[in-house]
């Protein structure tokens, strides 16, 4: 019996089980979620949407304590790129708690995070890794993009961040800076100062009204002009930051033609592009990373490989 074997027969009872189903799921309160309700914070997002309480899960099923079984199209917001227990991950994290590794060594040095810088530059754009540095951040995202944010401004001297609109980065104050949708930030003050929106190229909410390679154009015509207008208000900026494909604003893929001129124009005018890839990239659009299609390279890449990393590279 391979190691795949049980994994098999889970998924395979799993998907029985969510196919077989026919009559309408029960999602009625248990005593489990109203204990979630009345101890956790009124900031949790799903679970005041979908009230489930999840106990088992395999590849994309998830099965909840009654006994449904769901598709999992959350996935960890795109972060179980192999599901849920995927035996290969299942085996290299059992292998390595038990090998004896220290379980935390701040940012000293160990054979596997040496095996995995070393990997993930053998598997980065050769223009882009060859004058690369990484730098480890905390566990999350955020961390990434934070830290991309001070190494520009650090780098540069200069403070304003170009980021556009429906862009999503975090829930730490600077990354909600960064971000599009009001909800969460609408009432906190104290945001970044010197961050400026700009479109981003998407048919449904085009600030000009227009659509397709038309919409392209306006907008990099816009950039361009504000960057190169003394009258448009806005300094030197020290980076743009973008989604290569915007997540939570929606799943937008920005379009070849636009990345291209983003990058001539961030050239041009001496701004660092960061390239936040935490949601898309690693693999989730064919090639490992999202820009590679474009054929840009950019300066900074935001990776969540857990911990989350910001890569860059000296120009
Ligand atoms: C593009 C992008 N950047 C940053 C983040 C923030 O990551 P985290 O939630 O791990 O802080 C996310 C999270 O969904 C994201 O989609």
């Amino acid at each position: 019996m391979s190691v795949f074997s049980p994994i098999m027969s889970a998924t395979a009872d799993l998907q029985r089980r969510h196919s077989g189903l026919r009559e309408r799921y029960c999602l009625d309160t248990t005593p489990l979620l109203q204990r979630q309700m009345e101890r956790e914070s009124n900031a949790r997002s799903y679970p005041r949407r979908i009230p489930l309480e999840l106990k088992r899960a395999q590849g994309i099923y998830v099965e909840d304590s009654r006994g449904q079984v769901y598709i999992d199209c959350l996935a960890g917001a795109g972060t179980l790129a192999l599901g849920h227990n995927h035996p290969v991950t299942v085996e290299a994290i059992q292998r390595a708690l038990s090998s004896g590794v220290p379980l935390h060594t701040l940012d000293l040095s160990t054979p596997i995070k040496d095996a995995f810088v070393q990997t993930l530059f053998d598997l980065l754009p050769s223009d882009f890794a060859k004058n690369a540095r990484i730098q480890f951040c905390g566990p999350s995202g955020a961390d990434a993009v934070e830290a991309a944010i001070k190494l520009s401004r650090t780098a540069l001297g200069q403070q304003t961040i170009l980021s556009f609109h429906g862009a999503y980065h975090g829930m730490t104050l600077g990354t909600l800076s960064l971000s599009g949708n009001l909800g969460p930030k609408k009432s906190l003050g104290g945001l970044l100062a010197g961050v400026q929106f700009l479109p981003y190229p998407y048919s449904y909410r085009c600030p000009f009204g227009l659509s397709g390679e038309q919409s392209i154009d306006a907008g990099l015509h816009y950039i361009r002009h504000l960057l190169s207008d003394p009258e448009s208000g806005i300094t030197q900026p020290a980076a743009m930051i973008l989604e290569t494909v915007q997540g939570e604003g929606g799943v937008i893929p920005a379009p070849e033609r636009w990345l291209q001129g983003l990058r001539n124009i961030t050239q041009e005018h001496g701004i660092t592009l960061i390239l936040d890839e935490i949601q898309c990239g690693i693999g989730r659009t064919g090639d490992l990373f999202a820009f590679e299609q474009s054929g840009i390279t950019p300066d900074v890449i935001t990776l969540d490989p857990r911990p989350s990393a910001a890569v860059c590279r000296s120009r």
